[in-house]
C-alpha cells in the first residue's frame, strides 16, 4: 500500500507570475476545473491582496470547484490575511497560505529585521490566519538558503501557533538534491511535534534541479509537493506536476502515490500552454512534442518490435494516443514500412527497397518527411486536377467585433453547392461550412500554417491532417491568401477520403 503525497498546484499563482501569461477570471476557472479533473488536492488560486482581479478569481473558483481545497496566498500581514479569508468565503475546503522570509538575505536585506522578530511575525501571522480557517500553511521563504537550525526553530514555533502544513521553499532554486533532502530530514528529526503537520516542498528550477529536489524531499519525509503544469513559474519555473506524478507512478519502489489521474496530463498541459500562450519546449519530459517520438533507425526498429525497448512510460498513461515514429534521414526500412502501412500501402520487399532509396535521397534534403511526401515517392499522389471536390468560391467576413463567417461554394463534379457558417475565426468558419457541405465525417488532427519567408505579401503554406475511420489523410496547399490556402488544404485531405 503506497503512502499518499498531496499535490498542491500553484499554476494559477506562482505559475501565473510569468510575464505575459496572465489569465482572466474565466480562463482561470477553466484551468481550475481541469485541475480538479486531474485530481490535484489543493489549488492555490491566487494572491488576493495583489489585485482586484486576483481577488475575484479566488472568489469565483471557490464557487465552482468543490473537490480540492482552495488556497489563497498572503504575506505575514493582517490585511493580506483578512482579504484572503474574504476571498475564500465560498470555498468548501479552504486554506490560507501565509509566511515570511527566513534566510539571511530576506531577514536582513529584504525585511530589514532580525531573526527573533521574524519568528514573532511568523507566529502572529499563523495565529491570525487561524481565526479564519483551520487549515493554515506556513511558508519559510528562501528556506533553501536558510540555516537548518534556525529554520527548525521557526517551524517549531509555527506548529505551536497552529500551522497544519509547513512549506519549505527553495525560492531561488539554489539547493542540490542531497542538500534539500537533508534539510527535510533535519526538520523531521529535530522539530518537536513535526508529525502533527505535513511538510511541503516548493522548489524552483534555476539550476534545473526542481524536480530532483522535490523527489529528494519526499524521499526524506515531505508529503506535499507544490508544482505547476508544464513547470511554469517565476524565472526558470517551478517543479512540474507531470514529472513528479510520473516519477512516483513509474518508480513504485518508493511506495508513494499522488492519486493524479495521469491520463489527463497531456490535455491539461495543452490547455495551459494554449491559454497562457506559452509553448512547451519540444524535449520537455512527459509533455513535450518529442517526449514519445523516435527518430533514429535503431530506436524506431526497437520500439516497433516492443515499445518498452525504448520507452519507460506508456504514452497512453499520460493521455497521448501513441508513440510517434518520425521519418528522417536516420530512419530505417522498418519505420518507413510502418508509416506506409498506416497510410494503407503494404509494399513487398523489393518495392519497399526501391522506395527506401528514394526516401533517403529526399530525407537528406528535407528534415522531416511528411505523409504527402511519401505519397509522391510511391507515385500515389492524388492529381489535384481530378479531385472530386474543388473550391469554387470563398467569401469571409472577419475583423474586430465581427462574428467570423464564411460562405463556401464547392464544385462537386461540375455541380455547385454553397453553405455559410460561423466559427471562432475565419478559418474555423470556413471549415465549418465545408463540414456542412461534405457528408464524410472527419476529425481535424493537425493544422499547420507556415510562411515561406518573412514578408506579409508572402505565400502561406498550410498542412492539415484529418482522421477518418482510424486512417489519417494529409492535405496541403499554398496561397498568398492564408484562409484560401487553409480551405484548399482541407479539401485536398477530404478528397483523399472520398
Ligand atoms: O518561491 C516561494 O518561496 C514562494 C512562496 C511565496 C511560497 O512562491
Ligand atoms: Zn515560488
Amino acid at each position: 500500500m503506497s503512502e499518499k503525497v498531496y499535490v498542491f498546484d500553484t499554476t494559477l499563482r506562482d505559475g501565473e507570475q510569468v510575464p505575459g501569461c496572465q489569465l482572466n477570471t474565466v480562463e482561470k476557472i477553466e484551468v481550475a476545473k481541469a485541475l480538479e479533473v486531474l485530481g490535484v488536492d489543493i489549488i492555490e488560486a491566487g494572491f488576493p491582496i495583489s489585485s482586484p482581479g486576483d481577488f475575484n478569481s479566488v472568489v469565483e473558483i471557490s464557487k465552482v470547484v468543490t473537490e480540492p481545497t482552495i488556497c489563497a496566498l498572503t504575506r505575514a500581514v493582517e490585511k493580506d490575511i483578512d482579504v484572503a479569508a474574504e476571498s475564500l468565503k465560498y470555498a468548501r475546503n479552504k486554506r490560507i497560505h501565509t509566511g515570511i522570509g527566513t534566510s539571511y538575505y530576506h531577514i536582513h536585506l529584504k525585511l530589514k529585521s532580525n531573526p527573533e522578530e521574524i519568528i514573532e511575525r511568523a507566529i502572529a501571522a499563523v495565529k491570525y490566519a487561524k481565526k479564519y480557517v483551520d487549515d493554515v500553511e506556513f511558508y519559510a521563504e528562501d528556506a533553501g538558503r536558510t540555516e537548518n537550525e534556525y529554520l527548525a526553530r521557526v517551524i517549531e514555533a509555527v506548529i505551536k501557533a497552529g500551522a497544519t502544513v509547513l512549506n519549505i521553499p527553495d525560492t531561488t532554486g539554489y539547493c542540490l538534491p542531497q542538500e534539500f533532502g537533508e534539510k527535510i530530514k533535519f526538520l523531521k528529526e529535530n522539530v518537536k511535534n513535526i508529525d502533527k503537520a505535513i511538510i511541503s516542498t516548493h522548489c524552483h528550477n534555476d539550476l534545473g534541479m526542481a524536480t530532483a529536489n522535490t523527489i529528494s524531499g519526499v524521499i526524506n519525509g515531505a508529503r506535499q509537493v507544490e508544482v505547476t503544469i508544464n513547470g511554469i513559474g517565476e524565472r526558470a519555473g517551478n517543479t512540474s506536476l507531470e514529472e513528479v506524478a510520473m516519477i512516483l507512478k513509474s518508480r513504485k519502489h518508493l511506495g508513494l502515490d499522488t492519486g493524479i489521474n495521469t491520463k489527463n496530463i497531456f490535455s491539461t498541459s495543452k490547455l495551459i500552454s494554449g491559454l497562457m500562450n506559452m509553448p512547451v519546449q519540444p524535449n520537455k519530459a512527459i509533455v513535450g512534442r518529442n517526449a514519445f517520438a523516435h527518430s533514429s533507425g535503431i530506436h524506431q526498429d526497437g520500439v516497433l518490435k516492443n515499445r518498452e525497448n525504448y520507452e519507460i512510460i506508456d504514452p497512453a498513461d499520460v493521455g497521448i494516443s501513441e508513440s510517434s515514429i518520425d521519418l528522417t534521414a536516420r530512419s530505417g526500412r522498418a519505420a518507413l514500412k510502418h508509416r506506409l502501412s498506416r497510410l494503407g500501402y503494404d509494399l513487398k520487399k523489393q518495392e519497399l527497397d526501391a522506395v527506401y532509396e528514394k526516401f533517403l535521397l529526399l530525407a537528406d534534403k528535407k528534415k522531416d518527411i511528411k505523409d504527402e511526401d511519401l505519397q509522391v515517392l510511391i507515385g500515389k499522389e492524388e492529381n489535384k486536377v481530378n479531385q472530386a471536390m474543388k473550391l469554387e468560391k470563398l467569401q469571409v467576413l472577419c475583423g474586430k467585433s465581427a462574428i467570423p463567417t464564411a460562405t463556401v461554394t464547392l464544385n462537386f463534379n461540375e455541380e455547385l453547392f454553397t453553405e455559410t457558417a460561423s466559427g471562432n475565426g475565419p478559418v474555423d468558419a470556413a471549415f465549418n461550412a465545408i463540414k456542412k457541405l461534405v457528408h464524410t465525417r472527419f476529425k481535424l488532427e493537425e493544422f499547420l500554417v507556415q510562411a515561406i519567408t518573412r514578408g506579409s505579401n508572402d505565400l502561406g503554406k498550410v498542412h492539415v491532417q484529418i482522421e477518418n475511420k482510424g486512417r489519417y489523410y494529409y492535405g496541403f496547399a499554398g496561397n498568398t491568401d492564408i484562409i484560401t490556402a487553409s480551405v484548399e488544404a482541407l479539401l485536398d485531405a477530404v478528397n483523399k477520403i472520398v
